[in-house]
C-alpha cells in the first residue's frame, strides 16, 4: 500500500501500490476531471509531481514515487505538449507514498478567471459534461443494445451516470460509434437531486470542447458570450441591435403593437429569436465551433423580453397590475425557441416581478447583495431603471420608469454611443467654455490633434454618458441653477450660452454647420428621468429602512459609462462616498454566464429571487413628493456631504422648506423666462 496525498485539497488516502493517480484521485473524493476515460487522449487529468521532502505528512518524493513516463504519455506530449513536471493521471502508477498536486485547470470545479466580465467567485458546475467512449465491439448474438453499451461505460465514471439516451441521440448512435475504433464522445446532462443524467449528444471520435451561451435579450441591445463548459472560458463575446425596435423604441411601444396588431406577439417572438440566432452562429464562428456543439443557454432579460423570447403574450405586462404568466425559470429544449440548436437546453432565468425581470435576477446574482454584509444600492440603467437595495437579509426591489433621456433619445443633442459621439465634458467656472472628448479619439478637444484626429469620425452628437457630464458640468458652472433652469443672464457673459425661444440653451460644440447644445426642454427631460430614478431608491430606502448606504453599484452599458461624481452631482443615486459608487458594467451578462457555469448558481439565483421584496413604487403614496423632491440638483432636502468633499457645489438658493414648491416653479422659469 502507499500513502498519496493530494494538494491543495489535501485530501489523502492509501491505495494499493500500482494504482493509477486517477483511481486513487476518486478513491480519496480528489476532484480530478477526466473525459477520456483514462486512454490519454483528452489530457483533462493533468497532475504535478515536486520532488522534496513534505514534513507536514512525513513523505519523501522523488522522481520514483510514481512509475516512469509511459507511451502513452509521450505520445500525448508529442501531439499536445506537456510541461517537464506535469503527468497524466491516468498512466502514472503509484509506485510509493507521493504527494501529488492538482493544478487548478485539472479540477472539474475549477474556478474560473474572467476579466472583462466579473466572474469572481465562481465554481464551475455546468449542466453538462462529456466523456469519450470507445466501445467493445458487438458480435452476433450479443443482446445488448447501443444504449446498454453506452451507459455501461458511462456507470463508473464520475459525472457522467446515465439511466438513457434521448431520442435525438438514439437517431446518431450507430452513426456516431461506426468508426474502426467504435470510439464517440457523448455529453451527459444532468438532472437535479444526483439522479442519473441523460445522453443529450454523441459526435463520432474525440471532441475536444463542447459550449454554452449566455445572453441578455436588452430592449435595444442583444449580448452574448460563448463560454467552454468544461474550462468556464468566454470564448467570444457579440452583440446586435435587437430587431424588435421596428416595432417600438421602447418596450410599451411595442406591446401596444401587439395590442393592435393581431399576430402581433408572434412577429416579436420570431424577430427576437431570428437574432438570438444569428448571435449564436456569429459567436460559434468567433470561437471556431460548430453550432452542434452548444449544449446550454442562458438567457436573460427584462419580464416583457423574457416573455416574448419564450412565446408567451406580453400584453398583461403593459397593463397595470402587471401580472406574469410566470415567475419561474423555465426549462425547454433549445429546438422549441427556434435556435437552430439541435442538442441545447434553454434556461430563461426567473423573473421578480411583472416589472422586474430575469435581467435584475442575473445582476443580483453577480452582485450578491444577498452575500452581503452590508448593504447594498444596485441600479441598472435603461430605459426602466431597476433598483434593488439589500443585504445578506432582505433584498427589496422596484422598477422606475425613466425613459430613454439616459440613453440620449429625444434629446435635442442626443445620440447612442457610437463613434463620433461626446462622452466626456468639462466646463471651466470661469470663462463657461467647455472641452470634451468624444468616442473613438482619446484627445480632449482642446488638445492639439483633436480636429485632425475627429475630422474622420464627425462630431455628430452626445451620448448618455456625456449628457449626463454636461448636464453636470453645467451645474457646477452655475449654467443652470439647482431648479434646473438655463440662466439666461450669463448670455452676456458668454456665447455659449444663447437664447432659444422663451428659454435658453447650452453650446458645446459649434463648427462646420453643426451645432450641439444642451436646451431647457433636454434639462427637463433628463430632471424627470432622474428623478423618477431617485425617488424610487427613495422609497426602497424607506421600505428597507435605510438612510444611507456606502455601496452603490451602477450597472449596465450606461450605468458603466457614468463617471460616478456626475451620478452624484446629478442626484441619480443618494449621496455616498465618491470611492465607493462604482460601475460593475454589464453585470447582467455577468449573472448570465454564471448560471451557464454553475448549475449551483442557478440554484442560488433562483432562492435569492424567491426572497426579494417587490416594491410598486408608481403606486407608493408618497411617489409624487419624492419625484418632486428629486427634479433639484443634486436633491432639494437630502445633503451632499460626502459629494462635498470632491466637488464646490453651488449654494443652495432654495432651502428644503422651498423643496415642495421647486417642481412648480422650475416649471414655470424653464418654460417662460
Ligand atoms: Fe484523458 Fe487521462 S483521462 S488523458
Amino acid at each position: 500500500m502507499a500513502r498519496v496525498v493530494f494538494t491543495p485539497s489535501g485530501l489523502d488516502g492509501d491505495v494499493p501500490a500500482g494504482t493509477s493517480v486517477l483511481d486513487a484521485a476518486r478513491r480519496c473524493g480528489v476532484d480530478l476531471d477526466s473525459v477520456c476515460g483514462g486512454r490519454g487522449i483528452c489530457g483533462r487529468c493533468q497532475v504535478e509531481l515536486h520532488p522534496g521532502s513534505y514534513a507536514k505528512w512525513a513523505i519523501e518524493v522523488d522522481d520514483a514515487s510514481l512509475s516512469p513516463f509511459t507511451d502513452t504519455e509521450q505520445a500525448y506530449a508529442d501531439r499536445k505538449g506537456l510541461k517537464p513536471d506535469r503527468r497524466l493521471g491516468c498512466s502514472a502508477l503509484v509506485v510509493g507514498d507521493v504527494v501529488v498536486d492538482v493544478p487548478a485547470e485539472s479540477q472539474v470545479h475549477r474556478p474560473v478567471v474572467r476579466k472583462s466580465l466579473d466572474l469572481t467567485d465562481v465554481v464551475l458546475d455546468p449542466a453538462v459534461h462529456v466523456a469519450y467512449l470507445e466501445l467493445p465491439p458487438s458480435v452476433l448474438g450479443d443482446a445488448a443494445s447501443m444504449s446498454d453499451l453506452v451507459l455501461a461505460e458511462l456507470a463508473d465514471r464520475p459525472h457522467v451516470a446515465a439511466d438513457r439516451l434521448t431520442t435525438t441521440v438514439l437517431r446518431d448512435v450507430h452513426r456516431a460509434f461506426a468508426g474502426q475504433d467504435r470510439s464517440a464522445t457523448v455529453a451527459v446532462r444532468r438532472r437535479g437531486d444526483g439522479a442519473p443524467g441523460e445522453v443529450v449528444a454523441v459526435w463520432p471520435g474525440f471532441v475536444e470542447r463542447v459550449v454554452g451561451v449566455a445572453v441578455d435579450i436588452g430592449s435595444t441591445t442583444i449580448a452574448g458570450h460563448l463560454c467552454d463548459l468544461a474550462s468556464g472560458e468566454v470564448l467570444s463575446s457579440a452583440g446586435r441591435m435587437n430587431p424588435q425596435i421596428r416595432f417600438g423604441e421602447d418596450l410599451m411601444s411595442r406591446v401596444s403593437y401587439v395590442m393592435m396588431n393581431p399576430g402581433g406577439d408572434r412577429e416579436l417572438t420570431t424577430a427576437v429569436r431570428r437574432a438570438l440566432q444569428e448571435l449564436v452562429v456569429q459567436l460559434c464562428d468567433d470561437a471556431g465551433v460548430t453550432t452542434d456543439l452548444v449544449l446550454e443557454v442562458v438567457l436573460v432579460g427584462n419580464p416583457i423580453m423574457h416573455h416574448v423570447v419564450a412565446g408567451i403574450d406580453p400584453t398583461p405586462l403593459g397593463q397595470a397590475p402587471f401580472t406574469l404568466a410566470t415567475a419561474d425559470a423555465l426549462v425547454a429544449p433549445a429546438t422549441e425557441f427556434e435556435l437552430g440548436l439541435p442538442h441545447a437546453q434553454v434556461y430563461l432565468a426567473p423573473c421578480i416581478a411583472g416589472h422586474v425581470g430575469a435581467d435584475t435576477a442575473a445582476v443580483i446574482l453577480s452582485e450578491g447583495p444577498h452575500r452581503s454584509a452590508t448593504t447594498q444600492l444596485l441600479v441598472d440603467v435603461g430605459t426602466n431603471a431597476e433598483i434593488v437595495v439589500g443585504d445578506e437579509h432582505r433584498q427589496f426591489a422596484a422598477s422606475s420608469p425613466t425613459g430613454p433621456a439616459f440613453e440620449g433619445a429625444q434629446l435635442s443633442c442626443g445620440q447612442r454611443a457610437t463613434a463620433g459621439a461626446i462622452e466626456r465634458v468639462r466646463i471651466d467656472p470661469a470663462t463657461l467654455e467647455p472641452r470634451f472628448k468624444v468616442i473613438g479619439c482619446d484627445l480632449w478637444s482642446d488638445e492639439p490633434g483633436f480636429a485632425d484626429a475627429t475630422a474622420d469620425l464627425g462630431i455628430s452628437g452626445i451620448c448618455g454618458s456625456g449628457i449626463i457630464e454636461v448636464v453636470g458640468e453645467m451645474f457646477l458652472a452655475g449654467i443652470i441653477d439647482a431648479d434646473g433652469v438655463v440662466q439666461g443672464a450669463l448670455a452676456d457673459r458668454s456665447p455659449r450660452v444663447r437664447p432659444d425661444g422663451r428659454t435658453f440653451r447650452y453650446v458645446v460644440h459649434d463648427q462646420d454647420g453643426v451645432q450641439l447644445g444642451i436646451t431647457q426642454n433636454d434639462v427637463r427631460a433628463i430632471q424627470l428621468a432622474k428623478a423618477a430614478l431617485r425617488a424610487g431608491i427613495e422609497l426602497l430606502f424607506r421600505h428597507a429602512g435605510v438612510a444611507a448606504v456606502a455601496d452603490i453599484r451602477l450597472a449596465g452599458a450606461f450605468g458603466s459609462h457614468i463617471d460616478p461624481v456626475y451620478a452624484l452631482v446629478l442626484g441619480l443615486v443618494p449621496d455616498c462616498p465618491v470611492d465607493r459608487v462604482r460601475s460593475v458594467g454589464n453585470a447582467a451578462g455577468a449573472g448570465a454566464v454564471r448560471a451557464l457555469l454553475s448549475m449551483a448558481a442557478r440554484r442560488e439565483m433562483e432562492r435569492a429571487v424567491r426572497g426579494v421584496e417587490k416594491i410598486e413604487t408608481a403606486t407608493e403614496p408618497d411617489f409624487q413628493a419624492e419625484f418632486v423632491a428629486a427634479m433639484a440638483f443634486p436633491h432639494a432636502t437630502a445633503p451632499s456631504p460626502e459629494l462635498s468633499r470632491v466637488v464646490v457645489l453651488p449654494e443652495r438658493t432654495s432651502t428644503p422648506a422651498d423643496a415642495g414648491r421647486s417642481g412648480r416653479r422650475r416649471r414655470a422659469r424653464g418654460e417662460h423666462t
